[in-house]
């Protein structure tokens, strides 16, 4: 039985480029986007995500993999709907089609912006406060300007991989076999970015802040690479992790967390 891969925002991107490699792999895949998939869902709103599981249960008892990897940059309360919410909500929905597969593994697409300087109070409020009270916080931070409104999407990734470490070690994941990690991509090639890398001070602003010494903007194909392996049944143990894929961001100081990242500010010294 070939396994069967449910990969969202599979119209483009990251997300495209993901789908064609499982399905050159020998997977199944179910394509999710907003229009033009093989299921055509929004992902911000419960009721399609619903109207999703029900399709896919359509045609199959269980799903072996899903990368859960829509998402937008846009600055607004937009990235906490699509990356924190839809992404959340999408993976909770589908669960118990995990739970039925033999070899369960999820894999999110994050972002090295998880690591930048954002706004604990909406990270704070999207874990443990309303969705409503997370958009109104995210609608302030948009009104008081572009850099304040990048917390939006900032926020968004760095809420989206604690939550992921929460849940990985629940009775719902390793209870159930189900590996759960996240890629954490730098600047990548993409339609997201394409406007961005247009423009030398575009691409000097995106470098200036998340700095990629190992060989500059990645190919999607370099993130779908790793969403594949951690999605794969040779992923065995992992689990509860962020791979950086960000051409040495990570180790950078000061916007990465440089080359030492057990001892200072951390508990692990005696
Ligand atoms: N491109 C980069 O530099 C970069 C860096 C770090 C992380 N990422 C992350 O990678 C992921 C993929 O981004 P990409 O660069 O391939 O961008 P992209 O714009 O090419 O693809 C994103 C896809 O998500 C879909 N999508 C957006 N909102 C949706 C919704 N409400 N419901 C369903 N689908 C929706 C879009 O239609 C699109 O097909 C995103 O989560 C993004 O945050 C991208």
């Amino acid at each position: 039985m070939p396994r069967t891969a449910l990969v969202t925002g599979a119209g483009s991107g990251i997300g495209q480029t993901c789908a064609e490699l499982l399905q050159s792999q020998g997977y199944e895949v179910i394509g999710v986007d907003l229009h033009g998939a093989d299921i055509d869902a929004d992902l911000r709103d419960p009721a399609s995500i619903k109207a999703m599981v029900d399709a896919v249960e359509q045609h199959h008892t269980s799903i072996d993999a899903l990368v859960a990897n829509a998402g937008v940059s846009t600055s607004s309360p937009l990235d906490l709907e699509v990356n924190y919410y839809g992404a959340i909500d999408s993976i909770t929905a589908l669960l118990p089609l995990l739970q039925r597969s033999a070899s369960p593994r999820v894999a999110i697409t994050a972002s090295a912006a998880s690591l930048q300087r954002t706004d604990a109070e909406l990270v704070d409020t999207l874990l443990h406060g309303t969705r409503e009270e997370a958009l109104d916080y995210g609608a302030k931070l948009q009104q008081a300007g572009k850099a304040a409104g990048y917390g939006n999407y900032s926020a968004s990734k760095r809420a989206v991989v604690t939550w992921m470490r929460q849940v990985a070690i629940t009775e719902a994941f390793a209870g159930h076999g189900i590996a759960i990690n996240a890629v954490a991509p730098g600047v990548v090639k993409t339609p997201m970015t394409e406007q961005l890398l247009a423009t030398k001070e575009g691409a000097e602003m995106a470098f200036g802040a998340m700095p990629a010494p190992l060989n500059g903007a990645a190919e999607p194909s370099a993130i779908a690479a790793v969403l594949a392996f951690l999605v794969s049944e040779a992923n065995a143990s992992m689990t509860g992790q962020v791979l950086y894929v960000d051409g040495g961001f990570d180790c950078s100081t000061p916007q990465g967390r440089g080359a030492d990242i057990w001892h200072d500010p951390k508990h692990l010294d005696a």
